[in-house]
């Protein structure tokens, strides 16, 4: 039921680490202790074109900020992108207009007033002399929360049926991107699920997500509802998007059950109680050698035997047997022995103090 985590973490991984330069540093060599018994600071390697003793990949020094575009449909977008040590060629960027002019700089800043596309390729390079260019792709996600997100029966109205599977479905109308969006069904307070979508499209789409459920009888009067949120990331807003959608109260048709054992003990004197439960409430009759009795509310020995009760609930007719025995002895004295005991017991506890 629940989609696995993992692929969802690469993916967040790979949108939001993918900044990639097309030029590899080396990695750095490690410090000759003999000769830097002190350093440890890591040691860099200038670039010399003149001498041609050190590669390029040393020269590629660009980062941008952000390092991940997040902006959402229609909010103005800038990026800048700069070089950590001052060089006298070109900086430039591949990207939608307006495209800034190259030149040489320490940065360079593209911007749009409005975001109006959804999937769009940014690219910041830097020509380095005699060796080409070296460049920084900048990721980008474009979104959208949902419009609305609202949750129902797949096929089903009305009160369910204890022990009967259902589907809930939570639609998410017009989200973008879906692949970043996590739905939550919620049963009251508690989590029942966490789903997603590998549906890749950057546009807006409505996409409805589901989830079979085995409703108990404790269930009957729970809320279930569902939420959509988008997942940003580090360079997304600071409180991401989040829709909910209405709560529903859910009914669960149980029942009839029989609340008392079928070999039922009630001391002489006390009430015979012997509930039936159920949702809609099921109608009982109580039979005793066939005629129609009330249970007693004053148990004495002549009660004890047979009785059934004839009930009528949501899924029709259905009887119980309930054998009662009633225990001699009154029911009075017991009690009244019980409320000695207890006062022994006091005492004891008094004089223990
Ligand atoms: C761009 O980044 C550079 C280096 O971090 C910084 O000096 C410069 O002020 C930034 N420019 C803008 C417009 O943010
Ligand atoms: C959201 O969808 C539900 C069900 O389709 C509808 O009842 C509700 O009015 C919608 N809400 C908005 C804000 O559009
Ligand atoms: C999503 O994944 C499911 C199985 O995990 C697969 O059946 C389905 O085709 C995928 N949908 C898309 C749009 O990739
Ligand atoms: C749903 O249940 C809550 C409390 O359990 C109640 O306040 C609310 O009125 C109910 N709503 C409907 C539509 O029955
Ligand atoms: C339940 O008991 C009543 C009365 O004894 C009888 O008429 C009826 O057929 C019984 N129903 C079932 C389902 O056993």
């Amino acid at each position: 039921m629940f989609a696995p985590q993992r692929p969802i973490t690469l993916l967040l991984f790979h949108l939001f680490n993918s900044v990639t330069t097309s030029i590899h540093r080396p990695p750095a060599p490690s410090p000759d202790p003999s000769r830097l018994p002190s350093s440890t600071s890591p040691v860099t390697t200038p670039f010399t074109s003149s001498t041609g003793e050190s590669s390029p990949e040393a020269a590629c020094t660009l980062t941008t900020s952000p390092s991940t575009l997040v902006v959402r449909f229609g909010d103005p977008a800038t990026v800048n992108c700069s070089r950590s040590k001052m060089e006298f060629t070109p900086l430039g960027w591949n990207a939608p207009t307006p495209v800034p002019e190259p030149m040489v700089a320490q940065y360079l800043v593209w911007s749009v007033d409005r975001m109006t596309e959804w999937s769009i390729q940014l690219m910041c390079y830097a020509l380095i002399d005699q060796e080409g260019q070296c460049q920084i792709n900048v990721p980008v996600v474009v979104y959208k929360p949902p419009d609305n997100v609202s949750i129902s029966f797949v096929n089903h109205c009305g009160a369910m049926v204890e022990g009967h599977r259902y589907s809930l479905q939570c639609e998410v109308q017009q989200a973008a991107p879906v692949e970043l969006l996590t739905v939550t069904f919620y049963k009251g307070q508690t989590a029942l699920a966490r789903l997603r979508s590998n549906n890749t499209v950057k546009e807006p789409v409505t996409e409805v997500f589901t989830l079979d459920i085995l409703p108990k009888k404790e269930d009957n009067g729970v809320q279930y509802w569902c939420e959509a949120e988008l997942e940003l990331g580090p360079e997304g807003p600071k409180h991401p998007p989040v829709v909910t959608s209405q709560k529903f109260n859910a009914s669960v048709n149980f029942g009839p059950h029989l609340h008392c054992p079928e070999k039922l003990q009630v001391r002489e004197g006390e009430s015979l109680v012997c509930d039936v439960g159920g949702n809609p409430q099921p109608s009982v009759t109580w039979y005793r050698d066939g005629q129609a009795v009330g249970l007693p509310t004053y148990s004495s020995r002549k009660h004890a035997g047979k009785y059934t009760a004839q009930t009528r609930g949501h899924l029709g007719e259905k009887n119980f047997t309930v054998e009662v025995e009633v225990l001699v002895g009154s029911g009075t004295a017991n009690s009244c022995n019980r409320y000695i005991l207890s006062a022994v017991v006091l005492i004891q506890m008094i004089y223990r103090l």
